[in-house]
């Protein structure tokens, strides 16, 4: 305990010294979320990398979040802990991957979720994120096809919520969200029967839960399909007392503590993001005081990036 208040008082000196700020992703370890300035999803995080005035970032959350910010914000000097917090989902397209795609489909709009590396978010008409991927899929007209990446179970429940048909989606999976099973989902909801239950859209069993007759109890209001800050937000706001929650476990620290008195409960206790943990105090410590490891875009990718990204962020 000594040894983590001795680390926080160093980390909250260093950022004063260097004027820098900590962003971290609401699945961070419970110490990282604790010293960090801000806490939030990607979409919050991307706004918050922008709105800064401190001339150093330092990212607790993976490398595209990082990539992100340092596409909003080219001139402030962006750090990531470790350079191995990568992600499986942005890992399943490269841009040359999205360039073949765009080839076979010449006027097809692409959006792409913001769980991309910069090079693919290059090639992209529109990001999004999880929070706001439905209204993004909307502001496009009706009769524009529409290639939405990489993500299949996000992308199967934008074109449900939307009711579009001329979407074709890539077959993309996060391994944390696609490992929590239907089973894991209907135990846990039977051990908590008057809880209600938010899910992440990267789920894969957001599908077969909402359209499967046979889960009746959850296609209706005590079912909700959010991003990681709206099921912070509603679990502020909703009367009720216990949750049952499928996505990242780490959100369960936040959840608690700004909600005493309420009850939370992970739909599955292995949904963990290794990548996500890799972000320690020591790193956070060592980032401050070695100034590493930086994450900087080349501006011609950067550049183009950020198109994508502004866009997301004016229908938002
Ligand atoms: P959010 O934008 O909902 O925070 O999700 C990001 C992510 O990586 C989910 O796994
Ligand atoms: Fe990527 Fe999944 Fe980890 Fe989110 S939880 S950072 S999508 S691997």
């Amino acid at each position: 305990v000594q040894q983590t208040s001795a680390l926080r008082d160093e980390i909250i000196r260093l950022k004063g010294e260097r004027d820098a700020v900590i962003l971290a992703h609401n699945y961070q370890i419970p110490d990282v979320q604790d010293v960090a300035d801000f806490v939030g999803d990607s979409l919050g995080l991307a706004r918050q990398a922008a709105r800064t005035g401190s001339k150093v970032i330092v990212f607790c959350g993976v490398h595209f979040m990082a990539e992100t910010a340092s596409i909003i914000s080219p001139d402030k000097r962006i750090l990531i802990p470790s350079l191995e917090a990568g992600c499986s989902l942005s890992d399943t397209i490269t841009a040359e991957d999205l360039r073949q795609w765009k080839g076979r489909h010449p006027d097809a709009i692409a959006v792409g979720y913001v769980n991309t590396t910069a090079e693919v978010k290059a090639e992209l008409d529109y990001c999004c994120t999880s929070s706001n991927a439905v209204s993004v899929v909307q502001a496009i007209p009706a009769d524009r096809e529409i290639l939405f990446l990489p993500d299949m179970f996000l992308g199967s429940y934008v074109s449900k919520m939307t009711g579009r048909k001329n979407m074709y989606i890539w077959a993309g999976e996060c391994h944390v969200h696609a490992g929590i099973t239907p089973d894991d989902v209907k135990r846990k909801l039977d051990s908590m029967r008057e809880a209600e239950f938010m899910i992440h859209p990267e789920c894969g069993c957001t599908t077969p839960i909402m359209y499967d007759v046979a889960s009746g109890r959850f296609a209706g209001e005590n079912l909700h399909v959010l991003s990681t800050e709206g099921m912070m937000r509603h679990a502020k706001e909703s009367k009720s007392r216990n949750f049952v929650v499928a996505t990242e476990t780490g959100i369960l620290h936040r959840m608690r503590k700004q909600n005493p008195g309420k009850n939370f409960a992970a739909a599955s206790d292995q949904a963990e993001c290794r990548y996500m943990k890799m972000i320690t105090l020591e790193g956070v410590r060592d980032s401050l005081a070695r100034d590493r490891f930086e994450v900087k875009v080349p501006p011609e990718t950067a550049d183009r990036a950020r198109l994508a990204i502004e866009r997301m962020l004016a229908i938002s």
